[in-house]
């Protein structure tokens, strides 16, 4: 229960360092979590996955992934803020579903447009603050997720709801430009790759869970 009001201080500190990154006053709840994670939570405990955690920040989506890997499984995670990968460090060699799976896991600090790879994922789980982002990286962002995700792979990432439906409506000139800009960029993907999409009340602001296939 302590270390996790300290990840929630944290998470707050690098969001009033860090907005555009961080993206969130909070860190996810549970309620996310799960639906992030639901779809590897269905796997084949027999067959070896590869997993792909996008912007883990303090580790709520990580804490359920961790839960559901197997021996033979490989997790990467990719994380810019050197706070944050700090901390996921320190729940790897304290907690105990962390400690069990520690050996197949990997933090990678750097953006997630560097990471380079020698095979794509099975699952690709992101919690990237697409809508802080500019659209030309967004662009970018959407293209690395799917050379990392295999074709028969899923794509899960969260949104908070409406908030480019708003900023549309009352954003003008130039900010107006990118958050359309990233709105078609995103429902792109989405019209071609949609396989469903959760929604979220119980989570600080509610959010929009999408889950794609890859190709
Ligand atoms: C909205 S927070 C989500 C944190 C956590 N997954 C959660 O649900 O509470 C966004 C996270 O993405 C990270 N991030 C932002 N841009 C990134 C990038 N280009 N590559 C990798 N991580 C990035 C931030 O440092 C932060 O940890």
């Amino acid at each position: 229960m302590f270390s996790a009001l300290k990840n929630q201080i944290a998470f707050f500190r690098q969001f009033r360092q860090r907005f555009e990154t961080t993206g969130a006053i909070a860190p996810s709840s549970r309620f996310l979590a799960r639906s992030m994670t639901s779809y590897l939570a269905a796997r084949d405990p027999a067959i070896p996955l590869r997993v792909l955690e996008i912007g883990p920040g303090t580790g709520p989506v990580t804490n359920s992934i961790v839960q559901h890997l197997r021996p033979q499984d490989v997790f990467d995670l990719v994380e810019l803020n050197e706070e944050f990968v700090r901390i996921l460090s320190q729940r790897f060699e304290s907690e105990p579903a962390w400690k069990a799976v520690k050996t197949q896991s990997t933090i990678h600090q750097l953006p997630v447009q560097e990471f380079q790879t020698s095979a794509p994922y099975d699952f690709v789980i992101s919690g990237l603050p697409l809508n802080n982002f500019p659209a030309e990286l967004v662009t970018s962002i959407a293209e690395t997720y799917f050379r990392l995700l295999k074709p028969a792979g899923v794509l899960s990432y969260f949104e908070y709801m409406y908030v480019r439906p708003i900023r549309k409506v009352v954003t003008r000139g130039a900010e107006r430009i990118r958050i359309t800009a990233i709105d078609s960029t995103m429902q792109q993907h989405c019209d071609r790759c949609r396989i469903r999409r959760d929604n979220i009340w119980l989570n600080t602001p509610p959010a929009w869970v999408q889950h794609l296939r890859g190709f």
